[in-house]
């Protein structure tokens, strides 16, 4: 079902970015796909047709990182889907005493390095191509400790708001919830990883966004959770749009 989409996924090393990569093959796309630990790329791609996949290891935060993925990236132009699977964490802490540094660094990787991602990336895009942003149910709603982390996903939710307004392709807001990923498990290191989905689990809709023919409309915000064991490629009833004010 996505043969000839040119998908790049970032975030690609691990959890839900890796799960996808493996996906978005095995449905026939190329893919290319970025993230700072090389070894832990290949092991994503191991056994993967490498006519379909290729890897490029770099960090997003830093401006060189970047141009090396948008130099790299031109060997999957035009870009049919980009997927900012990448992310960062940063420490669980109330707002009152949240470090400086990792406050700079979490914004700065999950908002202000994916939108400097995007400008390098736009004269690669195919001018339909469709644009996830990978949301966080703290950032749609804020949540006690989560400081720098649910700050920035919801300022992602607005820049995402933004493009929608902006682009004439597809934009979309995908909050995974809780999914068993090394993120969460650092996240909610009390919690019982087999009580929550995987990233298999939560992968119909980000299935179905890739495709070339969506009926979900740009700028809809939506929570993987509501497409968990459907069928990614039959025809939907928008109500699973949850826009939020
Ligand atoms: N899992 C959940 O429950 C959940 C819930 C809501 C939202 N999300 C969001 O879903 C996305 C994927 O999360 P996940 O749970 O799969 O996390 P994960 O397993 O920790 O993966 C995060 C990915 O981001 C990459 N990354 C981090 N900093 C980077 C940098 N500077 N440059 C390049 N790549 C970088 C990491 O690769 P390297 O370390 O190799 O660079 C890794 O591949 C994130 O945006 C997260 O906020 C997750």
């Amino acid at each position: 079902m996505l043969s000839n989409r040119s998908i790049l996924v970032t975030g690609g090393s691990s959890g839900i970015g890796r799960d996808l990569v493996r996906r978005y093959v095995a449905h026939g796309a190329k893919v290319m796909t970025v993230a700072r630990r090389e070894a832990e790329l290949l092991k994503t791609i191991e056994g993967l047709d490498r006519q379909q996949v290729f890897v490029v290891p770099a960090d997003l935060g830093s401006a060189k990182g970047r141009h090396v993925v948008a130099t790299e990236a031109m060997r999957l132009a035009p870009i049919d889907v980009v997927v900012h699977a990448a992310g960062a964490l940063g420490p669980k802490a109330p707002l009152g005493s949240y470090p400086e540094d990792a406050w700079h660094e979490v914004l700065h990787m999950n908002l202000t390095s994916l939108h400097l991602l995007h400008q390098e990336l736009v004269p690669l895009l195919s001018p339909t191509a469709t644009i996830i942003g990978l949301a966080s149910s703290v950032g749609r709603k804020g949540r006690r400790g989560w400081g720098a982390y649910a700050v920035s996903k919801a300022a992602l939710d607005g820049w995402l708001e933004v493009l929608a307004d902006e682009w004439d392709g597809k934009v979309y807001s995908v909050n995974p919830g809780g999914t068993a990923t090394p993120m969460r498990a650092e996240a909610m290191p009390e919690e019982d990883p087999t009580t929550i989905p995987t990233p298999a689990d939560i992968s119909p809709i980000f299935l179905r966004l890739a495709a070339q023919h969506v009926s979900e409309d740009s700028g809809a915000k939506l929570n993987a959770r509501d497409f968990i064991g459907t069928d990614p490629w039959a025809p939907v009833a928008k109500d699973h749009d949850s826009q939020v004010g």
